[in-house]
């Protein structure tokens, strides 16, 4: 029956892809379509991307970790992004099938490896939709409050909140749980219906939001560049431009700031909290069958969506912290924050004021509608990669007509809007950053790996510096994944040991003995 590490053949991993009868034993049935070009990858990446972390981690980083070295943060969090995008774009183009970085660990791993993965990834793209509901329930909800000035009744409040989720403050000042989280429910129903409904639909949906988020991003930074109070970074006022994010020589606090106030232990460690921010530029590997020339237009859109939003985080970090004093950023929407100083400095109307504020807000919601977009087509599409090996039941179906997964979007879209109602924001955030460093540590691992077993293999793309560079590249990014795992906190450890477990039971009790591969090998 093959051994726990049985492995797919690369060849044949490409074959199914583009074989509409691959898994008919009971899951498949109907092919995903090919729609999506290079910018259509390139903006699914940065709907993806822009989110959550930039919205809302940004100021705590800021405050409690980094200080204005947070832009130190966003630069090393982008370079350890850069190792794994490299080895994400050799693999996806590649193996250009659904299941990223499941199916590559398939080839390179073995099908044990490749559960684990798979699974791991459900920490990644499905509670990294919920993560990031909640975030949009809490920005609605601050939108409603204080920029409307709509106060909803007692009642309504409790169901603004999850059980488990932080307290909802009444009108008479008492603090009590609530019952529902009903915003972060509702946004997970309209993504999943859109989702259900193709991919076509659901790229022209992200692409509409990412115009319109990058703009807000854009404005941010434009309005905020010429106000920046450079004793806000490091106090050196005598330098110009650029040149006063230089720490200066020698003793580098002025007055109590310096670009790093909280040493450089700080800045490493607020790029393991910015690091989320990140999170969604892989989710793009994981529409390989849905692209009309996956070999060209994957790594473009990989590592176009990357590069772009590492410079607009550096930007917005740069502005945040040149008009905010650092300390004053550690609240749920710094960005606001950062947006009434920018008003303040340059003595806007009050009207002219809101209208912007309202204007910023609306765009951080809709950019974070993108991120849930993006993260639960990621998921349907890996349980449709799992599910054609067998190792899922049902969800390898493809809709007749609009050519989606959409079993695994209804279970996806059930399991979003239950997890959004119920939990709180700080309890699923960091399992995704520590579910997609995980699979970064395999991706980077398989991509030397499989240069050492399949050198014949066609790789459209190429980590740069030929095998060498493979092996630096790999061997680096996987370590650097390891050590920014390293630095977070015991539970989400043990609440990853505890999915994992839950995942072999999974693995033993179903997959195994349902394993597509295992059953050709037994019967050859
Ligand atoms: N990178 C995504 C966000 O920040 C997950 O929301």
């Amino acid at each position: 029956m093959g051994g726990l590490f049985v492995k797919k053949d690369l060849g044949r991993l490409i074959a199914d892809a583009n074989d509409p009868n691959a898994g008919e034993g009971g899951h498949g049935g109907g092919q995903l379509k090919r729609t999506l070009g290079a910018f259509n990858l390139t903006t699914l990446g940065i709907g993806a991307i822009i989110g959550a972390g930039i919205f809302s981690l940004t100021g705590t980083a800021a405050a409690y970790y980094a200080g204005p070295g947070i832009v130190y943060s966003f630069v090393i969090g982008g370079i350890l992004c850069a190792l794994a995008g490299v080895c994400y774009a050799e693999m996806a183009a590649m193996v250009p099938v659904a299941g990223s970085a499941y199916a590559y660990s398939y080839a390179t791993m073995g099908e044990f490896i490749a559960w684990i993965i798979g699974w791991d990834l459900i920490l990644e793209y499905a509670f990294g939709a919920v993560t990031v509901s909640v975030s949009w329930s809490g920005y609605f909800m601050s939108m409603l409050s204080k920029t409307l000035g709509i106060h909803l009744s007692d009642t309504f409040l409790r169901f603004t909140e999850g059980p488990w989720g932080n307290l909802v403050t009444l009108s008479t000042g008492q603090q009590v749980h609530g019952y529902w989280n009903l915003p972060a429910t509702f946004v997970a129903l309209v993504v999943a219906a859109v989702l259900y409904r193709g991919m076509r639909e659901s790229a022209l949906v992200n692409n509409l939001i990412v115009v319109t988020k990058v703009t807000i991003v854009l404005l941010f930074i434009i309005l905020g560049w010429a106000v920046i109070t450079k004793a806000n970074w490091i106090g050196d006022p005598s330098a110009h431009g650029l040149m006063s994010l230089i720490p200066p020589p020698g003793p580098s606090m002025r007055n109590g700031v310096s670009f790093f106030s909280y040493g450089k232990a700080g800045v490493l460690t607020g790029a393991g909290v910015v690091f989320f921010a990140y999170i969604g530029f892989d989710a793009v590997s994981t529409t390989a069958q849905e692209c009309k020339n996956p070999t060209r237009d994957l790594p473009i859109g990989i590592l176009g969506s990357l590069v772009i939003c590492t410079i607009l985080y550096i930007l917005m970090a740069l502005v945040l912290t040149g008009v905010v004093p650092y300390k004053q950023l550690g609240v749920a929407d710094p960005i606001a924050v950062g947006i009434d100083r920018i008003v303040e400095l340059r003595h806007w109307t009050p009207a002219a004021a809101k209208t912007f504020t309202l204007l910023v807000k609306l765009g951080a919601l809709a950019g974070l509608t993108s991120v849930i977009l993006v993260m639960m087509m990621g998921q349907t599409r890996v349980f449709y990669a799992m599910s054609k090996d067998g190792l899922l039941p049902w969800f390898g179906r493809a809709h007749k007509t609009y050519g989606t997964p959409h079993l695994a979007t209804v279970v996806t879209g059930i399991f979003v809007m239950a997890c959004g109602g119920l939990m709180p924001m700080s309890l699923v955030g960091e399992l995704v950053s520590i579910g997609t460093l995980l699979a970064f540590v395999l991706v980077c691992l398989g991509v030397p790996i499989l240069r050492m077993n399949n050198p014949g293999v066609a790789r459209p793309f190429k980590v740069p510096g030929g095998t060498p560079g493979a092996w630096i590249i790999g061997l680096t990014g996987a370590g650097a994944c390891l050590w920014v795992m390293s630095g977070l906190p015991r539970d989400t450890w043990l609440r990853l040991i505890v999915w994992l477990i839950i995942g072999f039971c999974i693995y033993f009790g179903y997959s195994r003995s349902h394993s597509r591969l295992r059953a050709e090998r037994t019967s050859a």
